[in-house]
């Protein structure tokens, strides 16, 4: 019978390595008994340089002792001999499957190497002193066992920190599974987490199992755990402390072998005092303490970043932007960016799309980069003893001015602009006040 596969034949097992190992094969086939070494043995040294290859082996008698050692060995199944009839069907269908096995193993190896290369350390981008001590408490906390507190606002990278950890260390190859504490309601947390068996509430048709099961041999990610609830915090503190838990409705103790990365972007010590966090279960959370550092604490990463998000614009869009002129990086790296490098991220890509290609200029950047908000009446308070109001108001204007003129290296049509002053009425006021650039300049 034949389906459409190209057969190439071996007449024993080295002959067979020789194929493997010259070109792709996408399946063996071998009996287990040959001249020289066996199938079993086959089976295994394949593995050893084709992990992902599917192999079946053909036992001769039906002995259930060969068929399981041809799965002890690592073969994807087996079949007795001989084939009548009436079975080549189901060879046919075996074959398909163990096929269709290794293709899906050889991509998931694919797409896991790919994780990894993506969390290497250099796709954390960022020179600042900052960044880098954080980079190298990162390597060197990676592959260890400890709990590692990530804080830091929100949008610093807190994720790609964990991952970093995770996909550098010695439980790369098992799951990073990541809970949200703070995105699911406490009542659904607890099985979350943890795993319900059947009838342990209501909607509990299933046994279930947890998060921490699921991550067994590799790392828990606890998300916005500021969030989680005391109850929960106990259960969490006892996993912390001896990796044993229940399932929610179970009495039977589970222990796992999970490698426990936290993080948050509120003040643990502040909700310790308000009493919403257990201070007992901070001092375990808190073994390695990870501080990410706001964006405008290292703006001199800002260009990098800038540059690095433009380049994955240009990838995923297929757009063509080459650059950003010199006056739009300085308005973007003297920007406090609130929400940190995603919103850095947010806006290149908007700006990318927007322009397609080309340089970036000041007119591509959206309004707030054009209006530097004033320090408004919420700052200015008139003290009981009043005040000069032309001298304030003007030592505010002369302030603006030379903010405008210096952001533009001194190009008043651009620093009009700025301020959205006609160019004329600048250039009075320049001239009334006396501003000239700072003469060590
Ligand atoms: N140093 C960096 N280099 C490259 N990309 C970064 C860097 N820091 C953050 N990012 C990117 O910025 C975005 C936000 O990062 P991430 O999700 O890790 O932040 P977070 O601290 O977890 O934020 P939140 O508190 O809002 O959950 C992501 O797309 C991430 O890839
Ligand atoms: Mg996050």
């Amino acid at each position: 019978m034949r389906v459409g596969h190209n057969v190439l034949m071996a007449r024993d097992a080295g002959e067979a390595m020789g194929i493997v190992s010259s070109q792709p094969v996408d399946l063996v086939l071998c009996d287990v008994k040959m001249p020289g070494i066996n199938g079993l043995e086959l089976v295994r040294q394949i593995h050893e340089v084709e992990p992902d290859l599917p192999c079946i082996v053909i036992t001769g008698y039906s002995s259930a002792e060969n068929s399981v050692e041809a799965l002890r060995a690592g073969a994807f199944w087996y079949l007795e001999k001989p084939f009548e009839q009436e079975r080549l069907d189901v060879v046919r269908r075996l074959v398909e499957q163990a096929i269709e096995h290794g293709r899906l193993k050889a991509e998931n190896r694919a797409l896991h190497s790919q994780l990894r290369a993506r969390y290497k350390f250099d796709s954390i981008i960022g020179k600042s002193a900052a960044l880098q001590r954080v980079l190298s408490v990162v390597e060197k906390v990676a592959d260890t066992n400890s709990t590692v507190l990530i804080t830091g606002e929100s949008g610093t990278g807190k994720e790609l920190i964990a991952r970093a950890l995770h996909y550098n260390s010695s439980r790369a190859d098992r799951m990073l599974v990541t809970v949200n504490c703070g995105a699911i309601p406490e009542e659904l947390l607890e099985s979350e987490l943890f795993g319900h068996v059947k009838g342990a509430f209501t909607n509990a048709v299933h046994h279930r199992e947890g998060r921490f099961a699921v991550a067994d041999g590799g790392t828990i990610f606890l998300d916005e755990i500021g969030d989680m609830s005391p109850k929960l915090q106990v259960k969490l503190l006892r996993v912390l402390q001896d990796r044993t838990f229940e399932p929610v409705g179970s009495s039977k103790t589970i222990r796992v072998d999970v490698r426990v990365i936290a993080a948050t972007n509120q003040h643990l010590e502040t909700l310790i005092e308000e009493r919403r966090f257990r201070e007992d279960l901070y001092y375990r959370l808190n073994v390695l303490p990870i501080e990410a550092p706001p964006l405008r604490h290292r703006a001199e990463d800002i260009p990098l970043l800038v540059n690095h998000f433009i380049d994955i614009a240009n990838q995923d869009k297929g757009t063509r932007i080459d650059s950003v002129c010199e006056e739009a990086m300085k308005l973007l790296a003297d920007y406090p960016w609130p929400g940190n490098v995603r919103e850095l991220e947010n806006l290149v890509e908007r700006v990318v799309i927007l322009r397609r290609e080309g340089e970036i200029d000041l007119s591509d950047l959206p309004d707030q980069f054009h209006r530097t908000p004033g320090p408004g009446p919420a700052v200015m308070r008139v003290p009981p003893s009043g005040i000069d109001f032309n001298e304030v108001v003007g030592d505010l204007e002369s302030d603006l001015i030379l903010q405008a003129l210096e952001l533009t290296h001194w190009n008043k049509n651009r620093a009009a602009q700025l301020l959205g002053l006609n160019r004329t009425t600048l250039l009075e006021k320049i001239k009334k006040k006396g501003i000239e650039p700072a003469s060590d300049s």
